[in-house]
């Protein structure tokens, strides 16, 4: 199983939810690679300070909200430059109009005029990070589904092309962590490069801070906690908040509530966000200044390096990038 997060601002209840929470799971029971992707943060304008900051903070939230370095590989992407000579090898066999049709890249380019060719190949360095591991798993929310799915396409065109060579991967999409909304606008991704910041829960916001965004989340006017997405997304969306932190299903959620209202729903929310993110900051004080993250660090480089060196090595001699 492999799963990568970008660097790019503090993360959110949405990625908790939506990944890291999953992989916590997913360590138990499948070999787990955990890494920063770095490389995918400067697709897009990012300052280099800002940058070098998110990484290594990164880093210490992984393994704050229980990313076990003994039992995943974690790196950096950026310390392995096998992953981008891989992702050329890839780019020559992924079609301009695939990934043309990405949505990803059609929203991102339209939000920027001067968007980068970085931007546009992207979900070719994606497929390296997944095929140069022999991946069998990649657990993302909904919104990186079609860039598993090129994934899968290159390496099924690879292997037919050039014999065995990769593993063909499938996404592990969760149903209660799909997609977080923003609290203020519940028909838009909770997203960490979202300027909201009343509609945005960080991990490290301050508990306090995290129970007021949640009790002032925008709702509706029916007045009763039902999942209806529809017609009522924000409370949707509030109920997929308490499923995914608890483990109790939507019907028995509506069931405990059906009484309640608004406020007292909020409060109930509030409370499980705020007690889950209260451990993960102790946990992170420790850790962000600490040298026990650089020695993971070194540790993943290393191992990271020989896996994906040796898939590197496969794909130059079938190609024929050989003396
Ligand atoms: P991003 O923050 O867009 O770079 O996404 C990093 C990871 O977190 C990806 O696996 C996303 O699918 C997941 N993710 C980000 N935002 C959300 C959200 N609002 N709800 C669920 N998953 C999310
Ligand atoms: N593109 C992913 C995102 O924005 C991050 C990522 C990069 C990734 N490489 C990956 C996720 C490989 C899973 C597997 O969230």
């Amino acid at each position: 199983m492999l799963t990568g997060l970008q660097p790019t601002g503090t993360i959110t209840l949405g990625n908790y939810i939506g990944a890291i929470k999953q992989m916590v799971e997913y360590q138990e029971k499948y070999k787990s690679i955990i890494f920063i992707a770095d490389m995918h943060a400067i697709t897009v304008p990012i300052d280099s300070e800002t940058l070098a900051n998110n990484i290594r903070q990164l880093v210490a939230i992984y393994i704050a909200c229980g990313i076990d370095p003994e039992k995943n590989l974690i790196f950096l992407q950026s310390d392995n430059e096998f992953h981008a000579n891989i992702s050329w090898m890839l780019e020559c066999n992924t079609y301009f109009g695939e990934l043309s049709r990405m949505t990803q890249f059609k929203d991102k380019s339209a939000k920027n005029q001067n968007f980068t060719a970085g931007l546009f190949t992207y979900p070719a360095l994606m497929a390296a990070d997944i095929l140069a591991y022999d991946t069998h798993y990649v657990p993302v929310g909904i919104d990186q589904k079609q860039h598993v799915e090129i994934a899968r396409d290159i390496a099924i065109r690879f292997n037919k092309k050039y014999g065995d060579t990769f593993v063909v991967p499938e996404p592990l999409i969760r149903e209660a962590g799909t997609k977080i909304m923003d609290l203020q606008d519940p028909t838009k991704k909770m997203s960490k490069s979202s300027e909201s910041q009343k509609g945005v829960i960080r991990i490290l916001d301050d508990v306090n801070t995290i129970r007021k965004k949640i009790n002032s989340a925008v709702t509706d006017s029916v007045g009763k906690v039902n999942y209806d997405p529809e017609n009522q997304p924000g409370i949707a969306n509030l109920i997929n908040i308490y499923t995914s932190l608890t483990g109790v299903s939507k019907e028995e959620v509506v069931e405990q509530f059906a009484d309640a209202n608004y406020g007292t729903f909020k409060k109930a929310v509030g409370d499980v966000v705020a007690e889950k993110f209260e451990k993960i900051q102790a946990r992170y004080n420790e850790l962000i200044n600490s040298d026990e993250l650089d020695k993971i660090l070194d540790e993943g480089m290393k191992k990271s390096r020989e896996i994906a060196k040796a898939k590197y090595e496969m794909m130059k001699n079938k190609i024929g990038l050989r003396r």
